[in-house]
């Protein structure tokens, strides 16, 4: 018995009369420019990529829910981190520099996207699985990214001009110390850690002010891939991670993470003994120790890899009452890029659609544009209006966040620690928390790197720029290259 299929229609839902055969003049003769369906197939399907992100272009992602499991309400009053309390979330994970159909096991950082669809509207946390990053000021981002990608000549990535940023950029050594290791290539993105990396505000219910860094442990456990085993899936199966996710979840088996916090009282960030707002830093565990928060759980699939991650618009300027912004530069940088690159790449309407969609009723006054469908929110569309139109009630936010500023427009480092050096955490990283295995790795994998078109006066840069991490790691690297 044959099964039922349904029939197929165009967009407008009409039945069509053919899913083989154009209309013609005579079944050998010209189309005929008034077959509306074969030409709606064809102008669909020109138009049918928006453009891929300029970063963290390859990614996939799932849905899921996160609980609260401990009590943190001290520390903040944003409503989703409240006993009790559980919401439904979205997840992506990508690589950073390679295109949309670059293989998931190239040694890059990775993307560690989170929407929470919180009873206060959509709140983003958008981390890597690394708690550092290359640069702490975000009018070098463009610059870092651009030494990371193609070259406008050759069209070639280039390991030449990725060491030539890093090694004029010394801020970058703790990050390059994280991705040279094993965390370079996660085993699968289940079994990688995520970060929130950048400093945020809390503020409680009785306006306390704290500081707070999200870490999201793996409760799969850390596991990586060796770089020969990398090598070998990126030539075989280039959608290694994006399989793992998508099998995992359809089995049945449903990987998890424990969010935990580091807490700085407000007032220590100003005398802490490195400035806590770098980017390029971690808090010490000894000084602000990890404290539980909650847990979430992939569970479902997109059923539409396109509209559900595609289209996935996250932006860390979705904060909701209770948590705020920090002075960390890039942080401050980084509220202004993703909105504006999603109007650019999916259109202004983005947050209309499925994923990026709040879970709560929206009240703005935002209006009109391309490819709308809310119907108008209110018949006066401006405020104040006397007509029953929305109005902004600051109580939902409470105590203010936010840090004094004072002084003169100036384009200088953060005063806060000036002192800073560049080079110790990578080192402590190398020393302390490596062990003998995870150290030989380190010092093959950067060899590796190196060895792979880098010019003689960059090669002696980064020689200096590994010495400078430890000494005795520089001597390695420079031995394993000679020999
Ligand atoms: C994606 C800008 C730093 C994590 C992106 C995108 C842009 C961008 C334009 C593409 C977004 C899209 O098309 O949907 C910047 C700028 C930065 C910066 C200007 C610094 C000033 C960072 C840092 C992190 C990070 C420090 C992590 C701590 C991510 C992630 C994505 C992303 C995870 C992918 C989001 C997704 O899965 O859709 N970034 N970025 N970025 N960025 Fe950044």
């Amino acid at each position: 018995m044959s099964q039922h299929v349904p029939f197929t229609t165009n967009n407008a839902g009409v039945p069509v009369e053919s899913d083989a055969d154009s209309l013609t003049a005579g079944a050998a003769g010209p189309i005929l420019l008034h077959d509306h369906y074969l030409i709606e197939k064809m102008a669909q399907f020109n138009r049918e990529r928006v453009p891929e992100r300029v970063v963290h272009a390859k990614g996939s992602g799932a849905y899921g829910s996160f609980e609260v499991t401990q009590d943190v309400s001290r520390f903040t009053r944003a409503d989703l981190f409240q006993p009790g309390k559980r919401c439904d979330l979205l997840a992506r994970f990508s690589t950073v520099a390679g295109e949309l159909g670059s293989p998931d096991t190239w040694r890059d950082p990775r993307g560690f996207a989170l929407k929470f669809y919180t009873e206060q509207g959509n709140y983003d946390v958008v981390g890597n699985n690394t708690p550092v990053f290359f640069v702490r000021d975000p009018i070098k981002f463009q610059d870092f990214i651009r030494s990371q990608k193609r070259r406008p000549d050759n069209g070639l990535r280039d390991h030449d001009m990725q060491w030539d940023f890093w090694t004029l950029s010394p801020e970058s050594a703790h990050q390059v110390t994280w991705l040279m290791g094993d965390r370079g290539i996660p085993r699968s993105w289940r079994h990688m850690d995520g970060f929130s990396s950048h400093t945020y505000s809390w503020v409680n219910a009785d306006g306390a002010r704290f500081w707070v860094k999200y870490h999201f442990k793996t409760d799969q456990g850390n596991a990586f891939l060796p770089q020969a085993e990398a090598d070998r899936l990126a030539g075989t199966d280039g959608d290694y991670h994006r399989r793992d996710l998508f099998e995992a979840i359809e089995g049945g088996e449903h990987p998890s993470w424990t969010l935990h916090v580091q807490v700085m009282p407000f007032d220590e960030a100003w005398d802490y003994r490195f400035n806590p707002f770098d980017l390029t830093k971690v808090w010490p565990h000894g000084d602000y120790p990890l404290i539980e928060v909650g847990r979430f759980t992939l569970n479902r699939n997109p059923e539409d890899h396109f509209v559900h991650i595609e289209q996935a618009a996250f932006e860390p300027s979705n904060l909701v009452p209770g948590i705020g912004v920090s002075p960390d530069k890039m942080l401050l940088g980084r509220i202004f890029s993703y909105p504006d690159t999603h109007r650019y790449r999916i259109g202004p309407n983005y947050a209309q659609l499925p994923p990026n969609r709040a879970h709560v009723p929206v009240h703005s006054y935002a209006k009109d544009g391309p490819m709308r469908f809310d119907a108008a929110r209110t018949a006066r569309p401006y405020a104040p209006n006397s007509y029953g139109g929305p109005a902004a009630d600051p109580s939902l936010w409470g105590a203010p966040l936010g840090w004094d500023v004072a002084g003169a427009m100036v384009r200088e480092a953060s005063p806060l620690h000036r002192e800073d050096d560049d080079w110790g955490q990578a080192g402590t990283l190398v020393r302390d928390v490596l062990d003998d295995a995870a150290r030989d790795r380190l010092v093959a994998n950067i060899a590796g790197h190196l060895a792979d078109g880098v010019s003689a006066p960059v090669l002696e840069r980064a020689l200096e720029y590994w010495r400078n991490v430890d000494r005795t790691l520089g001597d390695r690297v420079a031995a394993a290259l000679a020999g």
